[in-house]
């Protein structure tokens, strides 16, 4: 019979055969459900997390394994050589779903980004005239886009651009929420866009100011400029509304459906899944999205039957579950615990976030390594969360969570941190 394997046999099973491109937290997961995962050896915690936000419908939800197990049996990739029977139904009820024209599906969020961005660039020259190749694509510093050469090379992340270059021309980079930047930008001859996170995730979940993505959107309308918001992270219910953009709509009632700002390219990815496989989409209406003809943009997988049954399911769960509501809800819980701890430790300088997307800032150096260390005594005591920087631990959990739920998580946050010596 084969030997079980431990975690730490695992663990240098990965770290002999496997590049080292990341750096996990030594926890090695076998199992998931809802807001659970449990290690090799049986130990059960919450996820706080969530794969970074592709789990919000919480883990392996009986509904979208279920359309992924009927899908896989059928039908699972025709590519789009041919029409399929799901691609129609399922951008049709993307189209409905986020009040868009027209959806063009693909796999990762990177790749979406990269279609936003080929996008935005096909719509300068045939609809702006701007003219051949001079097209330019603002980005906020900060950014995190995915890790492809065309996406770098728009970050400010030394450890994402260093030793990766020469990079790709015809971006410019202003500082995040900063709007006399952007118009000064927007200014320049030749912009075609502007893509921006509504909320920075990976850089820390910065929020910028209240009215600052309106009024981005407001001046790129102004200066005839595309105006981008990549969702990957924060859409799909994470931050208490089906979108980050949706500005001031009443969630409870019409989540999404009078969006106070509307992107011209809305860019979605990770939890439209519901964490089964890279499903990614890219939405717009038709004078943007038909400027992209047969043959000039596409991905063997994109569009693909099995996504777009496990998508459908995905989108209805955050529906009829009322996920978006529930992340405000606790969003509000989880921010006002964590505030209390701000004031009762001396280690924790801040709590920030929207909806169930939230970080707490620790009281030391960016490059220290006290969030890392936070994090394994959290995992000791139950809760799995990621640092974003060495100072900044992000806390995302299932949408899924209850209030009783959160309350726990908040005391193991709490105990840990008050108990943490550094
Ligand atoms: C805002 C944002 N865009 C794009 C991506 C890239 O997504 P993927 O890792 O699926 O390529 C991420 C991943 O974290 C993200 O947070």
């Amino acid at each position: 019979m084969e030997k079980t394997l431990s975690s730490q046999d695992l663990m240098k099973i990965e770290d002999q055969y496997g590049a080292h491109n990341y750096h996990p937290l030594p926890a090695v997961l076998a199992k998931g459900e809802g807001v659970y995962v449990w290690d090799v050896e049986g130990k059960k915690y919450y996820d706080f997390l969530s794969a970074y936000s592709a789990v919000n419908q919480g883990h392996c939800h009986p509904r979208i394994i279920n359309a992924l197990k009927e899908q896989a049996e059928t039908l699972t990739l025709t590519s789009r050589a041919f029409y399929n029977d799901k691609l129609g139904p399922y951008e049709k009820y993307m189209s409905a779903y986020f009040q868009y024209d027209k959806v063009l599906p693909i796999n990762s969020g990177v790749e979406a980004v990269e279609t936003a961005l080929k996008l935005c660039r096909k719509w300068a020259y045939e609809k702006k005239g701007i003219p051949t190749n001079k097209a330019k694509i603002l980005f906020a510093s900060g950014n995190f886009h995915g890790r492809t050469l065309a996406v770098i090379s728009a970050s400010t992340d030394p450890s994402s651009t260093t030793g990766f270059g020469p990079y790709m021309p015809g971006y410019d980079v202003i500082p995040y929420n900063d709007l006399e930047k952007l118009e000064e930008a927007l200014q320049q001859e030749n912009v075609a866009g502007f893509i921006v996170e509504p909320i920075q995730g990976e850089a820390g979940v910065f929020v910028p100011d209240e009215g600052y993505l309106k009024k981005a959107s407001e001046l790129c309308k102004k200066y005839n400029a595309l105006f981008i918001a990549d969702e990957v992270q924060t859409g799909i219910a994470r931050t208490g509304r089906l979108l980050a953009t949706c500005g001031n709509c009443s969630c409870e009632k019409s989540c999404g459906h009078q969006p106070e700002v509307k992107p011209d390219i809305l860019i979605l990815g990770k939890a439209l899944s519901g964490g089964v496989f890279p499903v990614s989409a890219v939405l717009a209406n038709d004078d943007i999205m038909l400027c992209i003809k047969p043959g000039e943009h596409g991905s063997t997988f994109g569009g693909n039957p099995l996504a777009c049954a496990v998508a459908i399911a995905a989108l209805e769960v955050i529906k009829d579950e009322q996920l978006a509501e529930n992340a405000m809800k606790l969003g509000q819980v989880f921010r006002s615990r964590m505030q209390s701890l701000v004031d009762k430790s001396d280690l924790v300088n801040l709590v920030r976030g929207k909806g169930l997307l939230n970080a707490i800032v620790i009281n030391d150096t960016e490059d220290s390594s006290t969030a890392w260390d936070i994090c394994v005594a959290l995992k000791e005591n139950g809760l799995l969360a990621k640092p974003t920087h060495g100072n900044i631990i992000r806390f995302a959990p299932p949408l899924v969570i209850t209030e009783e739920e959160i309350h726990a998580c908040c005391d193991i946050i709490e105990t840990t941190i008050l108990q943490f010596k550094k």
